[in-house]
């Protein structure tokens, strides 16, 4: 049985309809700039879908909350719970088959993205038993899933990305159907908008936003300039569960309104204030005392923190005899074991499809359950930054730590800097060309660099070495043949020449 329903109409009249089976297997990504529609379009979605499929919407700005009264949606204020209790929440919403609306108006930032995360988490933790199908709507996406730092602490970033991340592309196993808006998908988070292959597109201005809608749509960015002109409530549709062709639809009405509705133009009084000045600039009443502000509540700690907490308490208990500093030999078998661990969580063929947040909760976890101890200040296992560069060192098949040898040592630690003018996720692509050139080996393929930047998608694969390039980074030739070499500026470093197109030899 399929089931479709219908979003509104195309430009000739007919329904423009939405597969829901099909939906909840490929997702959807809606984008479109201030005032283009996208609520309205999630609200007419969840409307229509109601009858059919439990929801969650994490709804930022409480615009959601009057679905409740008429669909039977549980609202959660977040801001009146722990992160710990949302988890929770998350959980049994699955087990009980309840369709929430978690409402983080009057949050800030930080905690907005905290909570939000927290109940995300909680969705995927429950068991087999009760992955029936669920929509999660988030509307402004790019404040959970940002794709650069902001004001928010990076922890905190990381851990919603972390969600998002999952939601977009581990959700499906569990039943989770991610369905994300965004004003802006430049400033969305890239391996999260490319998790969707359902788009609905409304008016867009930005180029830089335009050209990130085409490439997502497989479009030519000439076709794409139509976004600029689209009207309010207009969309351009395309994927499995709308179109196979891109397809102009207007969405329907909805039945009930939003709660935080644009404040419309009233005709001044026709008769001035006799007069004005005296009203306006009459004395003020005595002060009165200020009420004393609300202190901002200390964002609740999460789970990882609370094991960090809990571990380095554990450490500073003084009773232990003073430490004898670890022999080379130790050290030498402990960083050993750092990296078989993370051998271990790269070996997971979707480890490249993975957030970092994501990765390196599962090294954390790894270590301690393989008695290495928590991440302090002095120990030896890596903080964030520490286990990024292990990481873009790992994939790009150099070893994780460092080798030893001085100079090389200080060789690959340049190249690192040099590195850090790229974007994080091609970082490792940049590494790995680096490891070639410097072995003189083939010229990595499409294929293996589209696998390094973490895409399944070879065209996105083949933007990053003009990009590098671009960046005065690289240099790229092709022979006759039509084979590529790659040369490091500078170093003078370069690739056996190889077959762009060459498959990935499965290694392992
Ligand atoms: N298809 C439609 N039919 C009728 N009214 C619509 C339609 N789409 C949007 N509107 C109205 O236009 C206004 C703006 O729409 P909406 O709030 O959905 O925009 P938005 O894209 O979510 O903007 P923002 O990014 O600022 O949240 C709202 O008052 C909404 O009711
Ligand atoms: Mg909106």
């Amino acid at each position: 049985m399929t089931i479709a329903i219908e979003m509104g109409r195309t430009s000739s009249g007919a329904p423009a309809t939405l597969d829901l089976e099909e939906l909840l297997a490929t997702r959807l990504l809606v984008q479109g700039n201030s005032g283009s529609g996208k609520s309205h379009l999630l609200r007419r979605l969840l409307e229509q879908s109601a009858p059919w499929v439990q929801q969650a919407i994490i709804d930022p700005e409480g615009d959601f909350v009057t679905l409740a009264d008429r669909f039977g949606h549980l609202v959660i204020d977040a801001e009146a719970h722990t992160e710990h209790a949302l988890q929770l929440a998350g959980e049994r919403a699955r087990t009980h088959r309840v369709s929430i609306i978690l409402n983080l108006e009057g949050l800030d930032a930080e905690n907005q993205l905290r909570r939000a995360s927290a109940f995300l988490g909680g969705l995927f933790e429950v068991g087999r038993d009760h992955w029936y199908p669920m929509l999660v709507v988030v509307d402004e996406a790019q404040l959970f899933a940002p794709a650069i730092a902001g004001e928010v602490s990076d922890e905190a970033r990381k851990l919603s990305l972390g969600a998002m991340t999952n939601l977009m592309c581990r959700g499906r196993k569990s039943g989770l159907a991610g369905i994300i808006a965004t004003q802006r998908l430049a400033k969305l988070a890239k391996n999260v908008a490319a998790e969707a292959s359902n788009f609905l597109m409304g008016r867009t201005f930005l180029d830089i936003d335009m050209a990130r809608a085409a490439d997502l749509l497989g479009m030519e960015r000439r076709q794409a300039e139509a976004f600029r002109d689209l009207e309010r409530g207009h969309f351009v549709a395309l994927g499995p569960a709308l179109s196979r062709r891109p397809l102009s639809i207007r969405i329907g009405a909805t039945d009930t309104q939003p709660r935080n509705t644009i404040q419309r133009l009233v005709p001044l009084p026709s008769e001035g204030l006799h007069n004005p000045s005296a009203i306006i600039l009459a004395a003020p009443p005595p002060e009165a005392p200020r009420p004393a502000r609300r202190a901002p509540a200390p964002p609740a700690p999460d789970l990882l923190s609370q094991l960090i907490a809990a571990q380095s308490a554990a450490a500073d208990k003084p009773a232990e005899p003073p430490e004898t500093p670890p022999s080379p030999e130790q050290r030498a078998e402990r960083r050993a074991r750092l990296d078989r661990i993370l051998t271990a969580i790269l070996a997971d063929p979707e480890a490249g499809f993975r957030a970092i947040g994501v990765l390196y909760q599962d090294f954390l976890v790894r270590c301690r359950i393989e008695g290495l101890g928590p991440a302090m200040p002095n120990s030896d296992i890596p903080d964030l930054p520490a286990f990024r560069r292990m990481l873009t060192r790992a994939r790009a098949g150099i070893s994780a730590q460092d080798t030893g040898d001085t100079a090389e040592d200080a060789i690959w630690a340049d190249i690192t800097d040099r590195a850090a003018i790229l974007p994080e996720d091609m970082q490792a692509i940049f590494m790995m060309l680096a490891a070639a050139a410097r072995a003189a080996a083939p010229c990595p393929s499409d294929p293996t660099i589209a696998r390094a930047y973490g895409t399944r998608s070879l065209a996105r694969a083949r933007r990053v070495l003009p990009y590098i390039e671009e960046q005065g980074l690289i240099v790229c030739q092709r022979d006759g043949a039509g084979r590529r070499t790659i040369t490091l500026v500078e170093l003078a470093w370069a690739t056996a020449p190889a077959d762009p197109n060459a498959e990935e030899l499965l290694a392992g």
